[in-house]
């Protein structure tokens, strides 16, 4: 008899079943073992490798420049560390947008190389033929409308999106298209909250938001942000839980000066 205690992963149904009965679900992003560990046994619902590694990770200005390698790379590193949690991958730019035989060897690749539980997508009826090709592949879909960092050169900014009534009235029909099609969840950034709310009611499947307030039926932030690892970055959606850049840089300051004073190692800490 195993000691062990099995561990019950989240599932896309079970994260359905969260809506169905108004439980909030949780989402950070993680793009590395270590991080992904204390995550997942933290309670994590969905762990997103988000193509925001592009910038939190790499120190890109971008997400464009990530590629469909160096995703896999990540993703199968938080994928070894998720023992409980729903693994998304964000499929990058430019591995999805060409055509959908693309797109579908693009998310082949990143279940079958790191062993990921579905895929992010941004957009709304533009990628239809995509979606519909990687779900008929037996492959869970995440939608992601609203600020879509991968066009931030059509946007020109990351201020709020569909404040307007034509931007507001295609992101609701780009929702009920994603769920017609058969993606179990969409993710809204930063929109109106009054729109997010409006959509995660008139949709069934679980509508996540970041910066979309609190009607959605449930929260992603990316976790440089949030344990404020990412100096100088507050916008006003974001809730900072921990202050790790100071935090860290005193560390790693008190290791210089231990050092240089010749107090580390002491005759304890040497063989
Ligand atoms: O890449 C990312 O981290 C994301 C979240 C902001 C939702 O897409």
């Amino acid at each position: 008899m195993s000691i062990h205690k099995e561990v019950k992963r989240i599932t896309t149904h079970i994260v359905q079943e969260m809506k169905n009965r108004g439980e909030k679900i949780a989402m950070l992003t993680a793009y590395d073992y270590s991080m992904a560990a204390i995550v997942d046994d933290a309670g994590m619902d969905i762990i997103l490798v988000g193509d925001s590694a592009s910038n939190v990770m790499a120190g890109h200005e971008t997400t464009l420049p990530i590629t469909l390698d160096q995703m896999i790379y990540h993703a199968s590193s938080v994928v070894r560390a998720a023992k409980r949690a729903l693994v998304i991958v964000d499929l990058p730019f430019g591995s999805y947008q060409g055509n959908s035989k693309e797109a579908l060897n693009s998310a082949i690749r990143i279940m079958k190389e790191s062993g990921a539980h579905g895929v992010k997508m941004e957009g709304g009826i533009e990628i239809a033929e995509s979606v519909t090709r990687i779900l008929t592949a037996g492959i869970p879909v995440m939608g992601h409308l609203g600020l879509t960092p991968q066009s931030i050169y059509k946007f020109g900014t990351y201020t709020v999106r569909a404040k307007q009534d034509a931007e507001a009235q295609k992101l609701r029909e780009d929702a009920i298209t994603l769920q017609e099609l058969g993606c179990f969840a969409i993710v809204v950034e930063k929109i109106p909250a009054k729109l997010a709310k409006e959509v995660a009611e008139s949709v069934q499947i679980p509508i996540i938001g970041i910066g979309a307030g609190q009607h959605c039926d449930g929260q992603v932030l990316v976790i440089h942000d949030m344990l404020g690892i990412n100096k100088g970055f507050k916008p006003r959606f974001l809730r900072q839980y921990a202050n790790l850049y100071d935090q860290m840089n005193g560390a790693i300051k008190n290791y210089v000066g231990d050092i240089k004073s010749k107090s580390f190692p002491n005759e304890q800490e040497q063989y």
